[in-house]
């Protein structure tokens, strides 16, 4: 079903469009705490950050304390989200995270509401990632709004028995078609599958949990090569 969607012609525009750009697809850390951000960083397996209101209850410590941290050891973008619901509120909101570091991407839900604040914050050169997507049309709304990061949520889609993937695949044709600069953030991401799906449909970014990052390692034929290479230059008493 997925290969049959994703068109030759599609294709051939995805890699033109790929070329031209020179993207290459980023991973962001979903997480707020600082421990894992400065292991994954150890690896330089991460260009930046995404926190949401959920992950700042987890990690148990002021949020703007938090954000401001993360953003010190993190060169790339740190997403911290508002939690007004209102335009003007959202708007105040993201101005006072802006100025927390120069990384902070405001993040905004997508709503009418978040679509005017994302307009207005644009506007000031205010970074922003539209984020709870899980239609095309909704991207499509914030591509026009000028967002800078639109978040698919992947992983909530599967869990109600839809193709979450299928939405990356729709965004990536759409924001393409129209040349939006909007970039795609694959997020709510469960599994290794997620992660390579993402980059097979031509995800901007995907926003991975640290425990699926490090799993992304994970392959038994690896484990059991290292364990034989162990065992050999024990037995040969290598040393170096
Ligand atoms: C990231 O920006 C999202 O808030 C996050 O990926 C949501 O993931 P979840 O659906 O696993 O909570």
């Amino acid at each position: 079903m997925r290969q049959k969607q994703l068109s030759l012609g599609n294709v051939q525009r995805l890699r033109a469009f790929r070329r031209k750009e020179e993207i290459k697809m980023k991973f962001f850390v979903d997480t707020a705490d600082i421990g894992e951000i400065n292991e994954l960083n150890t690896a330089g397996l991460i260009d930046g950050v995404t926190t949401n209101p959920s992950l700042i209850k987890k990690a148990g410590r002021d949020f703007k304390e938090i954000i401001a941290d993360i953003c010190k050891v993190t060169e790339g973008d740190v997403s911290a989200e508002v939690i007004a619901i209102d335009q003007q509120g959202m708007i105040e909101q993201g101005k006072i995270l802006a100025k927390i570091a120069s990384n902070v991407v405001v993040k905004l839900p997508l709503t009418g509401d978040g679509l005017k604040a994302c307009r207005a914050l644009t506007a000031e050169g205010i970074k922003t990632n539209v984020t709870l997507c899980f239609s095309a049309n909704q991207g499509l709304l914030a591509a026009k709004a000028g967002a800078t990061y639109i978040s698919p949520f992947i992983g909530r889609i599967d869990d109600i028995h839809t193709d979450g993937m299928e939405l990356i695949h729709h965004l990536r044709v759409i924001i393409d078609n129209y040349d939006f600069k909007t970039q795609i953030l694959a997020a709510s991401i469960r599994t290794p599958l997620h992660v390579r799906d993402s980059a097979i449909f031509g995800a901007d970014v995907a926003t991975v949990p640290p425990a699926v990052l490090w799993g992304l390692l994970n392959h038994p034929l690896t484990t059991k090569g290292l364990d034989q290479f162990v065992e050999d230059a024990k037995a040969a008493d290598i040393k170096i």
